[in-house]
């Protein structure tokens, strides 16, 4: 049995499906099962739980082999941080997995470290740490970020004047990668032995800016109105209000701004000499497939 934590995510989703239709069975632990009603007719165990929550998270590893973690604490659904939910979310799967002499393959992000001025990040390294200590069987997978994930962000905020919003100057080249590609990563990383002990990054064949995603976003739905930008003084002063009463959104606010300036380059080349099978999709197919 194959618990995904996460299963009715973006990536958990993509993860679910590609594992039971190879026959395997997958149980998902969510916090809410109505957020798993688009299993349907697929064949998959369901559980409610919470990462946060020792004695829920045990429940659902009862007779698990693998545990896949596609959790995190980064969004905007019930009271939870990166800290509750990558760090110590991430510690609870962890401890039950090395009890129950489980696998763990555990979804972070290119570029963790303790210093990061990203929250998030320095959560994933501190659960990559207790990973690799755990002495359960480990794979961790480091992704970029998901080209998905940020068209649909910037197709949201362009609402009714069809112009997305975009945080400081967009200008800053980043590595977006398909999230069906992360996902056939983590099905091979679930299924292949040799892959434990190892730590695979994966990232997409370009590195653009935000405003040129919003301007393939634009090209394909035939807008012509250009984004909106937030000035980096603004998302600063938005990011320090919103802090106490609203620290999901700032913590995002501040994301925001590191997105804007830090070197989110990557080259996806080390991956694909080791698994030259899986796919790479490019930016123009994802935004033609939207
Ligand atoms: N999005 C990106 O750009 C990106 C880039 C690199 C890596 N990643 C990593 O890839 C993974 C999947 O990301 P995604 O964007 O696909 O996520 P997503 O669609 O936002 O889904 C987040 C998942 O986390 C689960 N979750 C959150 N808090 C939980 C809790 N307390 N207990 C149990 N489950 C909880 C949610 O389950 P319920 O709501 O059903 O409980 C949901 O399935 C994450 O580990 C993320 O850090 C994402």
């Amino acid at each position: 049995m194959i618990l995904v934590a996460g299963g009715s995510g973006r990536l958990g989703t993509l993860i679910v499906r590609r594992l039971a239709a190879r026959g395997l069975r997958v149980r998902v632990l969510t916090r809410d099962r109505r957020r798993t009603a688009h299993f349907g007719g697929d064949r998959v165990e369901i559980i409610e739980g919470d990462v946060r929550d020792g004695p829920s998270v045990d429940a659902a590893l009862v007779g698990v082999g693998t545990v896949v973690s596609a959790v995190h604490g980064f969004g905007d659904i019930g009271n939870v941080s990166p800290a509750s939910v990558d760090r110590d979310g991430n510690c609870n799967l962890i401890n039950g997995a090395a009890s129950a002499n489980a696998a763990v393959v555990l979804m972070s992000v290119v570029g963790t470290s303790p210093e990061h001025p990203i929250e998030l990040f320095r959560m994933k390294h501190s659960a990559e740490e207790h990973l690799r200590a755990s002495g359960a069987p480990w794979t961790i997978v480091r992704a970029t970020a998901f080209a998905e994930f940020w068209l649909d962000l910037l197709d949201q905020t362009a609402g009714a004047s069809g112009r997305p919003v975009i945080f400081g100057r967009g200008a800053n080249p980043i590595n977006f990668v398909s999230v069906s590609d992360v996902a056939a990563l983590v099905e091979r990383a679930v299924v292949d032995p040799s892959a434990r002990g190892a730590t695979f990054e994966i990232g997409g064949p370009q590195n653009v800016s935000f405003n040129e995603l919003a301007g393939g976003l634009l090209q394909t739905s035939g807008r012509t109105a250009p984004p909106r930008h937030v000035p980096r003084p603004i998302v600063r002063a938005l990011a320090a209000l919103l802090g106490p009463v609203r620290p999901n959104r700032a913590r995002q606010l501040r994301a925001a701004l590191a997105m804007d300036t830090m070197d989110l380059t990557f080259l996806p080349t080390a991956l694909h000499r080791r698994f030259p099978e899986l796919p790479v999709t490019s930016l123009a197919d994802i935004l033609a497939h939207r």
